[in-house]
C-alpha cells in the first residue's frame, strides 16, 4: 500500500488536494483502500478545469426561436394515423421506456427515491407505481411487454429495487424491468477543494441526468436494446405524477418526423416562467436555462402579440436508438451547482452547512440536443400532461400535482358524459389500469368510480 499512497500523494500534491489525506494516520486498513480506490477513480484535470469555471456566468449563445406542431391543430385523421404508428411499434416491441430516478430530490426533502414519493392520493399510489400501471395499460393493449429501464444512483439503487421486489413490480413484468446506475462526481468547496463527506470517504454527487446515455452503454443496456430491436427509446422524468408514458401518439409523431429525436413541450405559463425554453443556439436545437435568456427575448412577441419563444421544456423526450449511441459517446459539459453540502471538518466532525458552501457538477440531458440539426416539436396541454413534483410545498409541490391529477380526471369523467355536480369540489382519482388517457369510460367503469370515488 505505501507505493500506491506515495503515488497518490504525489498525484494529490499536483492538484492542491492534499487535504484529501488529512486522517490517514487514524484510519483503518479498509478505510485507507476504499479511500485510495475512490481518489484513483477521479479524473482531477477535469475537475480542476470546472472549478475554475464553477460560479461563473458563461455568455450565452445566440438564441433564435424554434417551431413546434401543436397536437390538437392536427386533424382527427392525422391523430389517428400517428397514433396507429406509434401503436404498431408498440407491438412489434420497437419501442422502450427510459426513466431518470437517479437524483438526489434535494428541494423535496423526501427521504428514499423520489420514485417512492407518495403525493397523497386516496390510493396511497407511489410516484413509481403510477408509472408500472400505466405501462400495464398500454403493454396490455399492445400485447407485448413495454422495456422499462430505471436509471438509479449508487445512493439509491439498492433502495429502489427493493421498493418494487416488496410490491411485487406493481404487477409489471419484472423481466421487463432493467434497473441500471448512473455515475458520480466529487464535489468541491468554494475554493476548488474536494470534499470530505466522512474522514475516510469522499462527497460522490449523482451527475445529472446527462450521463444516462453514457450509463446505458456502461451498463450493456444500449447494445442488448439493439439485438431486441428496439428502436425508440421515450424518456422522462420520475417526477410528473401524470406523464403519458410511451405515449402512443407521441411515438407515432417521432417516427413520422424522418427526425432522430422529437420532444413534448408545453407552453409558458406567463413571459418570466422559470423553465427552461426550447430554442435554437448557434443553429442548433437546445434549451436554454431561463437565467440565460436576456429579459428582453422572454418577453419578445410577434406582431398578432405571439411570443417568439413559447416553448417550456418538460422532460419528456423520444430518442432513435441509433441516436442515443452516438450521444452516448459525446462528452456531455457539466454545470456546477452553487449547494449546501454535508462535510467534515479540520477535526473531522460533521458539518451541516446552513448556506451554499460548494459546488456539485451535473449533465443535462438537453445538452444533446445541439447534436442534431433538427428536431421534432410536439406542443400538448400541460394540464393533460405535466404535473411536476419539485417542492417540499408550494408551487410544484405534491399538493399542485394531486389537484392536477384530479383536474385531469375530472375532464376526463366530464368528457364521458359525468355530470359537473357530481364530480366537482372533490377528489376524483382513476386508476391508470382502468384509463391510460381518459379512454375505456363506459357506463359501468363509471359507476364504480362515482361508488368508490378510488378505482
Ligand atoms: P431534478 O433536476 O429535479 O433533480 O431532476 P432532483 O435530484 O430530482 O431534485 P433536486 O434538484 O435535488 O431538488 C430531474 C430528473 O432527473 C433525475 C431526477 O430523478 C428527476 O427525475 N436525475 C437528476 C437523475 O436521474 N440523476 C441526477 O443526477 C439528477
Amino acid at each position: 500500500m505505501q507505493t500506491k499512497l506515495n503515488e497518490v500523494r504525489n498525484k494529490l500534491q499536483a492538484y492542491g488536494q492534499e487535504h484529501l489525506l488529512a486522517f490517514w494516520p487514524s484510519l483503518s486498513d479498509d478505510s485507507r483502500e476504499k479511500l485510495l480506490q475512490q481518489i484513483d477513480s477521479i479524473d482531477f484535470d477535469l475537475l480542476q478545469q470546472l472549478s475554475g469555471k464553477a460560479g461563473k456566468k458563461e455568455k450565452p449563445d445566440s438564441i433564435e426561436p424554434i417551431s413546434a406542431e401543436k397536437w390538437t391543430e392536427f386533424d382527427k385523421s392525422r391523430q389517428a394515423e400517428l397514433e396507429q404508428l406509434g401503436w404498431s411499434l408498440l407491438k412489434q416491441g420497437k419501442a422502450a421506456v427510459l426513466v431518470v430516478a437517479g437524483g438526489q430530490g434535494t428541494r423535496l426533502g423526501h427521504p428514499g427515491p423520489k420514485g417512492t414519493f407518495d403525493i397523497g392520493l386516496p390510493s396511497r399510489k407511489s410516484l413509481f407505481q403510477l408509472q408500472a400501471e400505466r405501462l400495464i395499460n398500454l403493454s396490455g393493449k399492445a400485447q407485448k411487454n413495454i422495456p422499462w429501464y430505471i436509471m438509479t444512483s449508487p445512493e439509491n439503487d439498492a433502495e429502489t429495487r427493493s421498493f418494487f421486489a416488496e410490491h411485487h413490480y406493481f404487477g409489471y413484468d419484472e423481466n421487463s424491468i432493467y434497473f441500471f446506475e448512473q455515475g458520480v462526481f466529487p464535489a468541491i468547496d468554494d475554493k476548488g477543494k474536494v470534499l470530505l463527506a466522512r474522514k475516510d470517504e469522499i462527497v460522490m454527487a449523482p451527475s445529472g441526468n446527462g450521463d444516462c446515455f453514457p450509463a446505458l452503454k456502461r451498463n450493456g443496456i444500449l447494445d442488448q436494446m439493439k439485438q431486441e430491436g428496439v428502436e425508440w427509446l421515450f424518456y422522462y422524468n420520475v417526477d410528473n405524477a401524470i406523464v403519458r408514458i410511451a405515449d402512443p401518439a407521441f411515438i407515432g409523431y417521432a417516427a413520422a418526423s424522418g427526425l432522430q429525436s422529437a420532444s413534448k413541450v408545453v407552453r409558458k405559463s406567463h413571459a418570466r416562467e422559470r423553465v427552461g425554453i426550447l430554442c435554437m443556439q448557434n443553429g442548433r436545437p437546445a434549451v436554454a436555462e431561463y437565467s440565460d435568456i436576456p429579459e428582453e427575448l422572454m418577453l419578445a412577441a410577434d406582431d398578432k402579440g405571439q411570443w417568439l419563444f413559447p416553448y417550456a421544456n418538460i422532460s419528456m423526450h423520444l430518442f432513435h436508438v441509433n441516436f442515443v449511441e452516438k450521444a452516448a459517446a459525446y462528452p456531455m459539459p457539466f454545470h456546477a451547482a452553487n449547494k449546501k453540502i454535508r462535510t467534515v471538518d479540520a477535526k473531522g466532525d460533521k458539518v451541516v452547512p446552513e448556506q451554499p458552501n460548494g459546488y456539485k457538477f451535473e449533465k443535462f440531458i438537453f445538452d444533446c440536443f445541439p447534436l442534431m440539426e433538427r428536431m421534432a416539436l410536439l406542443e400538448v396541454e400541460r394540464e393533460d400532461e405535466f404535473a411536476p413534483v419539485k417542492n417540499k410545498e408550494g408551487q410544484d409541490s405534491p399538493d399542485t400535482a394531486r389537484e392536477m391529477l384530479y383536474h385531469l380526471h375530472r375532464k376526463w369523467l366530464l368528457a364521458a358524459g359525468v355530470s359537473r355536480e357530481l364530480i366537482e369540489h372533490q377528489p376524483v382519482e382513476i386508476s391508470p389500469l382502468l384509463s391510460y388517457a381518459g379512454e375505456g369510460l363506459d357506463s359501468e367503469v363509471i359507476r364504480s368510480i362515482l361508488a368508490s370515488r378510488v378505482v
